[in-house]
């Protein structure tokens, strides 16, 4: 259920500044009828200690974001607004200067965890690799530390083990493999795709506490995209909702749960019948289609699909409106303070 942490735990990190800020971040990409707009126009900071997630349907615009704020947007597509990271703009940072960003400050776990491991190479030299290059650890050194962090995400052998192809590990403990490399560094941020997604259940649940306490213990921040509220509600302290690339609804979990002010995330949590069911938490269950990627549309994206849709909807596009104590906010007409 959703985590809890104390109330000066959340001041002290609410006082301290943004380790990642997004503003105003949109991510067009060009097909041969021109240019569609995947992220339009999304703004959030995430702080040390802090897990926020990105929740939202297929195609909603979950991975371009972490993409963009990573660097890697697809050779089609354009970035714009501002991504800082530690008060320095990645959106225009040279090849070099986010090559020793990721080697060092910022990771990211794949949803695919063969999209970051190479079959060729036996995991020691992968997971060493990153340690030799950009740490100066001697071969031998890197080796303990790596043999050490596989231990820490529970593969047993690890010491035999490391010196395995990717394909001789089980697909839950290839995923572990993965996080373990995205953590070897040390990351102030780490992004995770779907992480667990290909996982079963018992076994997504195990990743999932294991990576909540690394992340505490290294007093990371973690930006986590995925479509299920069940990994939402275990990991995350704050969530954003994505729909059409567009920032509907942003809320502490526990105010997201309780009181979700947005028709979408009404919609998403009425389609989640509980949420401690394992089972049944698939935000693919929400009645009606998913908007399709377009440009610039006036009125709300949400509107085809809304039972509260009113006349205005469809003309004016709703801001994305901070309650009076700034806490939480939502797009939508409805939503007024
Ligand atoms: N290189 C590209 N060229 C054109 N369109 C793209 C490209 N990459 C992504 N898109 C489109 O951008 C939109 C957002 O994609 P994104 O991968 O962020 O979705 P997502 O929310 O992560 O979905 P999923 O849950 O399926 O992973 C989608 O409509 C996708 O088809
Ligand atoms: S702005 Fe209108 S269509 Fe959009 S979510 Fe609110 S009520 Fe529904
Ligand atoms: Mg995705």
């Amino acid at each position: 259920m959703p985590s809890t942490r104390t109330s000066a735990e959340t001041a002290a990190r609410q006082a301290a500044a943004p380790i990642l800020s997004a503003r105003e971040l949109c991510v067009d990409f060009k097909l041969e009828q021109g240019w569609v707009r995947a992220v339009d126009g999304v703004s959030f900071d995430v702080r040390r200690g802090e897990v926020l997630g990105i929740v939202g349907e297929s195609g909603s615009g979950k991975s371009q974001i972490l993409m963009a704020a990573m660097g890697l947007t697809a050779a089609n597509g354009r970035c714009s607004g501002s991504v800082t990271f530690e008060g320095e703009e990645v959106l225009n940072a040279t090849p070099d200067r986010l090559d020793r960003i990721r080697g060092s400050s910022m990771s990211m776990i794949f949803q695919d965890p063969m999209t970051s491991l190479n079959p060729y190479m036996r995991v020691v030299d992968q997971l060493t690799e990153v340690l030799v290059a950009h740490q100066g650890k001697s071969r031998a050194e890197a080796v303990n530390i790596a043999v050490e962090m596989l231990e820490r995400v529970r593969i047993p052998d690890a010491r035999r083990r490391i010196s395995l192809y990717p394909h001789e590990f089980s697909g839950g403990m290839r995923q572990r493999v993965m996080i373990a490399m995205a953590l070897l560094c040390r990351p102030a941020l780490l992004f995770a795709d779907e992480p667990t997604t290909a996982l079963d259940v018992t076994v997504q649940a195990q990743i999932l506490d294991l990576l909540n306490g690394l992340v505490h213990e290294l007093n990371a921040a973690v930006v986590i995209v995925t479509h299920d509220l069940g990994v939402i509600a275990r990991l995350c302290d704050r969530v954003i909702v994505l729909y059409g690339g567009r920032i509907m609804e942003e809320a502490a979990i526990g105010d997201l749960f309780t009181t979700p002010h947005h028709p979408y995330t009404q919609g998403l949590l009425a389609a989640t019948p509980r949420l401690d069911d394992d089972t049944a938490h698939d935000l693919r269950t929400i009645p009606g289609t998913p908007r399709a990627l377009a440009g610039q549309i006036s009125g709300c994206p949400f509107a085809p699909r809304c039972e509260r849709r009113m006349e205005r909807c469809t003309v004016e596009t709703p801001t994305l409106r901070r309650t009076t104590n700034g806490k939480r906010a939502a797009a939508c007409h409805l939503v007024t303070a």
